[in-house]
């Protein structure tokens, strides 16, 4: 049969609110689709631009095959290039992050500018045009201070997101955070088993005693509305609107990258995520006070912030291979808190270092039920709504790619 029409009969026949098809974690077809459709054409965050502030500063993202190079020019303006060296292939910088004048491939020592223009390349045939072998410029945006990156030469508009986003990222003053930590948690699972984790809650209450006690997304809706009620009040009284935006992944319109925006109140004695609830750095943007709540933003299907009164969370997933993942995690804090003095770099990671350790353990060991032959999908439970629905774009992504 028909490799084409069997994916397409498969995500036809995955249920609705129902946990999906093995293959979906093991099959190779199916990652490729993921890779050409999913991966490569959404937008992913990269870091803060406070990361690389000067001409010459870079930072490398790897997505799955892909690598990027993402760097101030000579104009100050910010740049990303596939670190792919225009030669025979090499990835050119091998470096994370750094400052440089240019980029020598360390194959055969071809030379590229921070601009991404190829400035040395030896014994080439006089014909040879240095001009025709730039790096590959890919798509590159920035909101509010973070960096997105998209493999893809025709990204998703990100003009719902600018739109609808700015009034919330205004009131932590994104553009003016700075990256405080900053951690990689690799994950031995599929990219899916990953994020599907971080969409629900209903592990929470088992899996994270130190999260559940602050975070009321472990309780069922009645119970939230009366201590997010006492937050709106303290909000208002900081002169900040409760606002709620609903555009993730499926919702968003034809074209658009699909974003979403909610804050919830922490149970009552929590001002942020910290071990006792009390503050752990200076309060953010138009915050004059702390209102008890953490708001969730997401934009595209790999990035997901976390913004307390006093610090940001920015979790971003990256595919690696088809059963392995990482996690990495950036702790934001007000760019002129002092390490020491405003801040402590442990007592700021501490709740998101523990919860995701834990949640690495749960996910391998997901993945590691999934792949066995007694694996059948399994019913969701009213508080797994988000991941469910965020299966359905994934399927509606394959299954519309599949029959272009
Ligand atoms: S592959 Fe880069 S110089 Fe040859
Ligand atoms: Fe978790």
């Amino acid at each position: 049969m028909n490799q084409k029409i069997d994916i397409k009969n498969l995500i036809s026949s995955q249920k609705p609110g129902w946990s999906l098809d093995q293959r979906f974690y093991t099959d190779p077809d199916i990652y490729q689709l993921e890779l050409d459709h999913i991966i490569t054409q959404n937008w992913i965050f990269a870091g803060h631009e406070s990361q690389i502030p000067d001409s010459g500063d870079f930072k490398v993202l790897n997505v799955a095959n892909e690598s990027a190079i993402i760097v101030r020019a000579k104009d100050g303006s910010l740049n990303a290039f596939a670190n792919v060296c225009r030669h025979r292939g090499s990835l050119v910088c091998l470096e994370k992050e750094g400052s440089t004048r240019k980029f020598s491939c360390p194959y055969h020592g071809w030379v590229y500018d921070i601009d991404g223009k190829l400035i040395a390349a030896r014994n080439m045939p006089s014909d040879f045009d240095k001009a025709d072998y730039s790096l590959h410029q890919l798509s590159i945006d920035v909101l509010h201070g973070m960096i997105f990156i998209c493999f893809s030469d025709s990204p998703p508009s990100l003009d719902g997101a600018k739109t609808d986003l700015k009034e919330p990222m205004a009131m932590f003053d994104f553009e003016n955070l700075k990256v405080a930590a900053q951690k990689t948690y690799p994950i031995d699972a599929n990219w899916k088993l990953s994020v599907e984790n971080y969409q629900e809650c209903y592990h929470c209450a088992t899996a994270h005693p130190d999260y559940a006690k602050m975070h009321t997304l472990t309780l069922d809706d009645n119970k939230r509305d009366r201590v997010q009620a006492h937050m709106i009040e303290k909000m208002e009284h900081c002169g900040l609107k409760d606002i709620e935006i609903d555009c993730i992944d499926i919702k968003a319109p034809e074209g658009q990258q699909g974003y979403g925006y909610s804050r919830t109140a922490l149970f009552e004695g929590y001002k942020t995520g910290s071990k006792n609830g009390e503050p752990i750095a200076p309060l953010l943007g138009k915050f004059k006070d702390y209102d008890g709540g953490a708001s969730d933003f997401a934009l595209g299907p790999f990035t997901f912030l976390l913004a307390y009164s006093d610090h940001v969370v920015a979790y971003v997933f990256t595919p690696i291979d088809i059963d392995k993942s990482e996690c990495e995690i950036y702790w934001l804090v007000r760019n002129d808190a002092e390490e020491g003095k405003d801040y402590d770099k442990e007592q700021l990671m501490w709740l998101w270092d523990i919860t995701t350790e834990t949640d690495k353990t749960i996910i391998v060991n997901n993945r590691k039920g999934v792949a066995s032959r007694y694996y059948k999908p399994g019913p969701f439970s009213g508080m797994e709504d988000a991941e469910s629905v965020y299966i359905q774009w994934i399927l509606k992504e394959l299954a519309e790619r599949i029959s272009a």
